[in-house]
Parts: structure tokens; sequence; C-alpha cells
């Protein structure tokens, strides 16, 4: 008999959940049945009672329940308290455990995957929004030289800077003041890409030998790392190795086994073609 779990979002039909958790339970021989569940808008609690009174172990949460999860949880973890938001559950009885694996996948990737140190390197944040606030934990824990965090709205970036102040080298520019400043990894978590927009940055932000790092996955080469193509950048990344590390993350926490992320990732991955 297998172990009932699920991704919750809305809408769910594009999520690679379900593939990627199947891929592992099949190499790690985990007796799990992985499903999509399509929530819907407002009715989160309802669907989640009904998943849990089911038989259900764990889910994963997506766009745009994480705060939901948040608010239904009865244990946060500290990654989950501190990004303000919720991707993984398990539970226990009437506890329901919760924690965000985003940023951990994110840092994994970069670090692991792309073999890209981050400690004593120049970070470039775009964005302050979910994505970046989950980020940026896991970034100033590997002790990069410096991190700053841009944004549309500059005083959400500030406040986010001051939040994480005592933790590391962490600072606020507006995207005017970028100029003259090279970074050696430029993540973009700011949500632009997603309807095709650039972003008002200045080809020289973009170190030699500069990551270009697109949170997103399966955009094909965004404006974002359009631009850092045509500004020299060679490593242009999108969000498929976070979001299988991310998944991996969830899957450890689980089942008490970690499984291989690199033909998850290998079989996921799309080139990265002109839109
Ligand atoms: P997510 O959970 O994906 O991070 P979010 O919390 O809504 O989503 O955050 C979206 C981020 O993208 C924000 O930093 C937003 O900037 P604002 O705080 O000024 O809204 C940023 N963003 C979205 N569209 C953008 C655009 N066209 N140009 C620049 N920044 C953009």
């Amino acid at each position: 008999m297998s172990d009932l779990y699920a991704v919750i979002g809305n809408p769910i039909g594009h999520t690679k959940s379900p593939l990627i958790h199947t891929a592992f339970a099949e190499q790690t021989g985990q007796p799990i049945h992985y499903t999509a569940i399509e929530g819907s808008l407002g009715g989160f609690a309802g669907a989640v009672d009904a998943f849990r009174a089911a038989g259900g172990r764990g889910l994963n949460i997506t766009a745009p329940f994480k705060l939901d999860a948040f608010a239904y949880a009865t244990d946060l973890t500290a990654a989950a308290q501190v990004a303000g938001a919720v991707n993984a559950m398990k539970f226990d009885g009437d506890r329901v455990l919760a924690d965000n694996f985003d940023g951990v996948g994110l840092v994994r990737d970069i670090i692991h995957n792309l073999a890209c140190p981050i400690a004593g390197r120049c970070v470039l944040l775009l964005g302050a929004g979910g994505a970046a606030r989950g980020a940026l934990p896991p970034i100033l824990a590997e002790k990069p030289s410096h991190v700053v965090i841009v944004n549309r709205t500059f005083a959400k970036a500030r406040q986010l800077a001051e939040a994480f102040a005592h933790t590391g080298p962490v600072d606020a520019e507006a995207y005017s003041a970028l100029r003259d400043q090279p970074f050696d990894i430029i993540l973009n978590a700011t949500s632009a890409s997603q309807c095709g927009e650039f972003l008002p940055v200045h080809g020289d932000i973009f170190a030699p030998d500069c990551l270009a790092y697109e949170l997103v996955y399966g955009k094909g080469l965004t404006p974002f790392l359009k631009m850092a193509r045509d500004n020299g950048v060679r490593r242009l990344v999108d969000g498929v190795g976070m979001l299988v590390e991310q998944a991996a993350e969830a899957f450890v926490w689980w089942r008490g086994v970690r499984p291989d992320t690199r033909p998850v990732i290998e079989k996921l991955t799309v080139p990265l073609l002109e839109a």
C-alpha cells in the first residue's frame, strides 16, 4: 500500500512535481503515490482537510497558496518563519509541520550542481517579494562578500535588507544606482520574466565570469537571460535545478532517504531557446 502525497496549487496543470517525486520514489524504492490537486481560490484549508481525511501524508504547496499554508500550519520551521511562506507540509495526527525548501534548493543547485561557490562572491538579488525573501537567508548563510537587493518598490528592498542585516553583509539599492559594480552571481527573483518584461538594469552589472540565474523554470531565454547573454555572460541558467533540489529536500524530510537529483534535472532540462 502506497503512502499518499500531492502538490496543491491553482492553476496546477503545468506542475512537474508528480513527475519529480515519482522518479525519486522509483529510484529509492519508496512506496509513495504522488498526485496534483487544483485547490479552489479561497478553498485551501478545505482541500487540505479532505486530503488528510483521505490519508494524505504530506503536501507540496505552490502559488497562490504558500501564505495559506503558512496560516494552516501548527508547527513552522525557522526557514518557513523567515520566508513567511510554506512550500511543504507533513501531517502527524493533529499536527501540521511546515517548511520552506525553495531557498535551500536554490543554494544547493548553485553550489553543488553548478559548482559555483557563493562564499566570498558578490551577489545581486533582483526582487524583494516572496521568492527573494526565501532565497536571502540561505544565500547569506554561505558567507558571500556582499549581497545587494534591488527592487522596483525600493522600500521593500530596504525592509528586506534591514531584516537580515544582522546575519550578513546585505544592502538595498535602487535600480538606478546600479552602475559600475559588477556582480559574480545575479539572481532574478522578480516575476518580470513571467510577463516578458525587461528589468531596468545596465549591462555593466555582469562580471566577466558571472552566473546569471533565473529562478523561474521553463520560460526559455527570458528578457533577463537575454540581457545577460548579450553582455557576454556564458553561464545562463533557469530554475530547473532549484525546482528539483527543493523537491529532493521535501522527499528527504518525508521519507528519510536522499534521492539522486542529477538524472531528474537532466530529464527536465530544456534548452534556453529564444522566446
Ligand atoms: P514571488 O512570490 O514570485 O516572489 P511576489 O511576492 O509578488 O512574487 O514578488 C514579485 C517580485 O517581482 C517583486 O519584487 C516585484 O516588485 P515590486 O515589489 O515592486 O512589486 C517584482 N516585479 C514584478 N514585476 C516586475 C517588473 N515588471 N519589473 C520589476 N520588478 C518586478
